[in-house]
């Protein structure tokens, strides 16, 4: 697949290619602001003038809203007292804050491969400081664990863990900004957008506030990445990212919603997985799958905006996309989204 020379690479154990006398100064200029603004949104996860890990939440109030989590209004509310709902939607943030700290991990190693790999010293002189922010978004994730969850992170789940494995092995670099820069951080964008709107305590809104700051520049990596290459791709190297992509999006907003994933966090109150499932399905069926997929609404529209003003959803894919930004009924139930993920499909396997 055709690479803009913004983004060629070398392997990462090619120092020749580094060492070259004639690199240095063959530098394109699309990042110098990313990297020159990177010391307005300075800030230290360490330092309480910034964040206070140590503020504590009201007693009593949940960290994020009741309706927030997935198994409320279902059977699954109806086994649990007063104090057990309290747990349940506090190890359901913990659920989702441990995704978003293993996402950082994943960020960080692919922005360090990126660093090692690009050959434009403009390029990799941005990949080093997305490093150096998303090591920060690490110890902030951690230390907000720590604070709220005595430092208990659930593993990291099948989908993410197998996305970001892939993300990190593929040889191929527009695969790796396209699931890095785009959808990775387009969904975690999205998803720190609206914990930092819905969330009720005060410290995780002001976490999400400031890694925001961050990630945007890092969105804007991947924006141009889809500028400088998209229109130059032909129809079926331009398909195969659609597909890709397509795939992609399926894989990690079913891991949002559906119960396969949080086994672990079920059986802390009794809960068997299965079961979980069939009081889902049964509120869906009454309520219609949008009142899953509104929880999720925002990082998706993200998302799929990002999508489609690259060119990467074309009429061929639209329809899979429509239903999360209303345009067309829901279609599919929990039984396929939790059943649906068997590893990753044919379009990671090329
Ligand atoms: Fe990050
Ligand atoms: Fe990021």
């Amino acid at each position: 697949m055709r690479t803009d020379p913004t983004f060629q690479t070398a392997s990462a154990a090619d120092l020749d290619t580094m060492l070259d006398a004639n690199r240095y100064r063959n530098r394109s200029r699309c990042f110098e602001q990313l990297v020159a603004r990177s010391e307005e949104h300075f800030w230290n996860p360490a330092d309480p003038d910034y964040i206070n890990f140590r503020e504590a939440v009201p007693p009593g109030v949940p960290l994020l809203p009741f309706d927030f989590v997935v198994e409320s209004g279902t059977a699954v509310w109806d086994r649990l007292d007063d104090s057990q709902r309290l747990a349940f939607t506090n190890d359901s943030a913990r659920w989702i804050v441990s995704n978003l700290l293993h996402c950082e991990q994943g960020a960080l190693s692919l922005a360090a491969g990126l660093c090692q790999m690009l050959v434009d010293p403009g390029s990799q002189e941005y990949a080093a400081n997305q490093v150096r922010e998303e090591a920060r978004h690490v110890h902030a994730f951690t230390l907000y664990a720590e604070s709220r969850f005595d430092g208990q992170i659930f593993a990291v789940t099948e989908p993410v863990g197998d996305l970001l494995h892939h993300l990190i092995d593929t040889p191929q670099i527009n695969r790796k900004i396209l699931g890095t820069q785009m959808l990775v951080e387009g969904l975690a964008l999205g998803m720190f957008a609206t914990l930092q709107r819905v969330a009720l305590d005060p410290v995780l809104q002001r976490l999400c506030r400031l890694v925001v700051a961050d990630e945007v520049f890092h969105h804007h990596f991947g924006k141009v990445w889809a500028l400088k290459t998209i229109p130059s791709l032909t129809e079926q190297e331009r398909d195969a990212v659609e597909d890709w992509a397509e795939e992609w999006f399926q894989v990690f907003f079913s891991n949002l919603v559906c119960p396969d994933q949080k086994e672990a966090l079920y059986a802390r109150y009794g809960l068997e997985c299965n079961w979980v499932r069939g009081a889902i399905e049964e509120a869906v069926g009454a309520t219609g799958g949008e009142s899953l997929m509104r929880r999720y609404a925002g990082p998706a529209r993200l998302v799929i905006n990002t999508l489609t003003d690259a060119g990467i959803i074309t009429d061929r894919t639209r329809s899979t996309y429509s239903p999360w930004v209303g345009l067309a009924p829901v279609s599919w139930t929990v039984s396929t989204l939790s059943l649906g993920y068997s590893g990753l499909g044919s379009s990671f396997q090329n």
